[in-house]
């Protein structure tokens, strides 16, 4: 699988975001992250899913979305109404996790589950079964441009050996950058999210020189 490099929209002037998802892709987005949260499951609230129901027809783009909310299963029609293709939920945010990621298939969605950096990997062993993706949280969740914390690689590793063979990507959000982006690849990450790393400069040529760093590093470093 090659690497796919997914701008947190998070990062982006939210003002004109329907101009900045256009300027994104133009500039070489594979995914679009969109980070929801609810004040309460994190400290900090963005937007839910009538925002991204307004983003939805400015691009054809996978719509990765990332739910930092406790509860989720009320709300995930919601999303999948709104146009989400991949519907991400913590692990931490409930107890019937498993209920979750069913209830995102069965809405005809990529499902994925996301470990905050003080989670253990064992938490998903009984789960791999039922997600297209597993998200790794590189910082803790609330805000963009935070430090990357290096403890995650090893887990990154673990997870990739847990995963085998099955077809399940592996994705990074947190303090991703041209720096370490390589040494995530190495240990198995082929989804890297990125918002201040990509949306620094603020004009489409900073994005495309942002994200094409991001993609030479990653390149580099596949196995
Ligand atoms: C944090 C979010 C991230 C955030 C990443 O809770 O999940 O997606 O936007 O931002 P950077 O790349 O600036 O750390
Ligand atoms: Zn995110």
């Amino acid at each position: 699988m090659s690497v796919l490099i997914a701008p947190s929209m998070l990062s982006s002037d939210f003002a004109r975001m329907a101009d900045e998802l256009r300027a994104i892709e133009r500039a070489g987005a594979d995914w679009i992250h969109l980070d929801v949260m609810d004040g309460h499951f994190v400290p900090n609230i963005t937007f839910g899913p009538p925002i991204i129901k307004a983003m939805r027809p400015h691009t054809a783009k996978t719509f990765d979305v990332h739910l930092m909310i406790e509860p989720v299963d009320p709300f995930l029609q919601a999303f999948a109404d709104a146009g989400a293709d991949v519907i991400s939920v913590h692990v931490e945010a409930g107890r019937h996790v498993h209920r979750s990621l069913q209830a995102i298939r069965g809405l005809g969605k990529q499902a994925g589950v996301v470990l905050n950096p003080g989670t253990p990997e064992d938490s998903i062993a009984y789960l791999l079964d039922q997600v297209d993706l597993v998200l790794l949280m590189t910082v803790n969740p609330g805000f963009g441009g935070q430090a990357f914390i290096p403890a995650v690689v090893e887990k990154v590793r673990r997870v990739k050996a847990m995963i085998g063979d099955r077809p399940i990507r592996i994705e990074i959000d947190g303090g991703v950058t041209a720096e370490n982006a390589g040494v995530l690849v190495a240990a198995g990450a082929d989804v890297l999210v990125a918002g201040t790393a990509v949306f620094k400069g603020g004009t489409e040529d900073a994005y495309r020189s942002n994200i094409a760093a991001l993609r030479a590093a990653a390149e580099a470093q596949r196995a």
